[in-house]
């Protein structure tokens, strides 16, 4: 007898209900979409941030909220993008990371795991809790997490949460991510915001000593719908993009594809160093993730970043 055709993420059983956290955000919005399409009963939480999809509108640190918004969404699964992942605004405001990104998942993860059966949990975490100084980048799971900066330090903090509480929630570390804003609404991702200053005329420095392993927002959907179907409970997996690269490679493979279609002169890209600009939140120089226990353990193999940079371009394009 042969399998049943499998699709990425699709829902097994009976599980059907995805609450996604964070729904109104660059992640959670395209998450929404992917999951609707394969076949899950998407509902969500936002704070402030629109959303077409059912939700409910809660601050996931208030004391009960959280279990509440399971009480009335009833999930089957919950994947967790609700996060304050501004650098800036966590480094001037640590209260905030602490609260949003420390406290919020606390509570989250202890209502999944008093739920009976407890609710499968997958949780968005970064990059950043490394500090990027190994020459190479190319860090995986059990690497020393030593973040430079408040923002790296809260999602750490978030996660030391989940292993001391002894939480069944899988880790799912993202690099860089990227993409249009999602059909559904929500908000665009950093290159938005490259758009719209290139084409007010303002040239652009781009870094040429911090490296990423950048992935499309379609592709850390697909990944974290497979942290739920296959990832170990309590594990954490890299969902990382195909190639390392620094900033100003992304910016100059960007412009490649993007820079008639989007109508902006790609003279306007200059390479920078890190030290060139002062930055509220320190940078980390090269945190690059090793993606091979996701390929391994999840079946998750990104798209190439060409690939990938072109959808972009051509879904931002569609909508001008
Ligand atoms: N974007 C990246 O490049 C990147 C890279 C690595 C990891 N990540 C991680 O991926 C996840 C998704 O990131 P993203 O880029 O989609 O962020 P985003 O666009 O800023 O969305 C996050 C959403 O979380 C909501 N939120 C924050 N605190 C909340 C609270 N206490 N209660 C309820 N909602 C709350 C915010 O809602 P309101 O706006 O309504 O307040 C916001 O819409 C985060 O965990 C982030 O740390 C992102």
């Amino acid at each position: 007898m042969t399998d049943p055709v499998h699709h990425p993420g699709r829902p097994q059983n009976d599980a059907r209900r995805l609450l996604i956290t964070g729904i109104g955000g660059f992640l959670g919005s395209h998450l929404a979409e992917l999951a609707t399409d394969v076949g899950w009963e998407v509902s969500g939480v936002t704070r402030a941030t629109p959303t077409d999809y059912p939700h409910v509108a809660i601050d996931l640190a208030e004391d009960g909220a959280t279990r509440d918004a399971i009480e009335r969404c009833s999930p089957d699964a919950v994947i967790h993008c609700a996060a304050n992942a501004r650098t800036n605004e966590c480094e001037r405001h640590p209260e905030l990371a602490e609260r949003d990104n420390v406290l919020a998942t606390r509570l989250l993860a202890q209502a999944c795991a008093d739920d009976r059966p407890p609710i499968p949990l997958v949780v968005c975490s970064t990059d950043l809790v490394f500090d990027g100084t190994r020459p190479g980048g190319m860090y995986r799971e059990n690497d020393d997490a030593r973040p430079v900066n408040v923002y790296g330090r809260s999602k750490l903090a978030m996660e030391q949460v989940l292993h001391e509480m002894g939480s069944h929630a899988i880790i799912a570390r993202l690099p860089l991510l990227f993409g249009p804003p999602a059909h559904s609404g929500g908000k665009g991702s950093f290159l938005s915001g490259w758009v719209e200053h290139l084409r007010a005329g303002k040239p652009l420095v781009l870094f040429t000593d911090e490296w990423r392993t950048p992935l499309s927002a379609r592709d850390a959907a697909r990944g974290l719908l497979e942290c739920l179907d296959k990832g170990q409970p309590g594990e954490t997996y890299h969902l990382c993009g195909k190639e390392r690269v620094n900033r100003h490679d992304i910016g100059i493979r960007f412009a490649r594809h993007a820079d008639r279609q989007l109508g902006f002169d790609a003279a306007l890209l200059q390479a920078g160093k890190q030290a060139d600009v002062p930055m509220t939140a320190p940078r980390a120089a090269d945190v690059s993730l090793d993606g091979m226990k996701a390929l391994r353990g999840l079946d998750f193999d990104a798209a190439t970043l060409d690939n990938e940079i072109a959808w972009t371009v051509a879904s931002m394009a569609s909508v001008q």
